[in-house]
């Protein structure tokens, strides 16, 4: 999908940009307004990991209501200078598992969380372990600049099992569990009923959060809808 500048907020925002820096690879911002669009206004808690110039501050403190709950995580203490009225920074290393939990005890629950901190495959795995507990049902985790995956200075490397590409692929997999008929090596896990979907962009993850049952098949004729009597079996 492809949204005219005119409709989308995000490239509205970057290409007319006068205030501090902001650091964005220009086809996020399609992204964005698939995911983010129907949020427009709304009175969200969102978190974002990564502050850098404060320029993604102002981008979302612009798009969500004046009363929305906006947190902003950097591990450099000089970003505590971009909190200003509802967008609050917080000052931490997102790849300390025990200060995570502590930000999601103070914070969370979160509607929207977006990690663009610092892009190492430690960084994103144990953020997105941390932090997915206290994503709400509905609630989108989305990890930006995944092309890391493929770089060595990220820890990242082309099949490297702990690279986030690759945790990123075994979700699909935690996703489908309950089809699975081999339960010793695929078994549904609280994942399995939390996550509708997870969507690869170039350089981006998305994962929605959704909590719901098995699938079941039905057949819709002649103005019915009937079970199909096949449900999957949920272990
Ligand atoms: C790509 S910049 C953020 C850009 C900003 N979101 C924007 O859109 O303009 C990455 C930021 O992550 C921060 N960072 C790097 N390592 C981190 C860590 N371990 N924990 C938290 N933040 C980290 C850096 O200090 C830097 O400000």
């Amino acid at each position: 999908m492809h949204s005219s500048s005119e409709d989308n907020y995000f490239s509205n925002f970057f290409y007319n940009n006068a205030g501090v820096g902001i650091h964005k690879l220009t086809n996020y911002f399609d992204v964005y307004h698939r995911y983010f669009n129907h949020l427009r206004n709304k009175k969200v808690r969102f978190l974002e990991i990564g502050v850098y110039r404060g320029g993604s501050v102002n981008m979302w403190q612009g798009f969500f209501a004046p009363d929305a709950e906006l947190f902003f995580l950097d591990i450099d203490p000089e970003c505590q200078k971009h909190a200003k009225g509802n967008a609050k920074i917080i000052i931490g290393d997102q790849s300390d598992p025990v200060f995570m939990l502590g930000v999601v005890q103070e914070y969370g629950p979160f509607d929207v969380i977006i990690d663009d901190g610092g892009h190492t495959m430690r960084q994103q795995t144990v953020s997105f372990e941390v932090l997915w507990p206290s994503l709400k049902s509905p609630g989108i985790y989305l990890v930006e600049d995944t092309h890391t995956s493929y770089m060595h200075r990220f820890d990242g490397g082309y099949l490297k099992p702990d690279s986030f590409i690759e945790y990123s692929k075994a979700l699909v997999d935690t996703m489908h569990a309950w089809y699975s008929r081999e339960p010793e090596r695929l078994a549904p896990t609280p994942k399995t009923r939390e996550l509708t979907s997870v969507a690869f962009y170039d350089s981006i993850v998305v994962f929605e959060k959704q909590i719901h049952e098995p699938p079941v098949y039905k057949i819709s004729a002649f103005g019915e809808v009937v079970d199909a009597g096949l449900q999957v079996a949920f272990k």
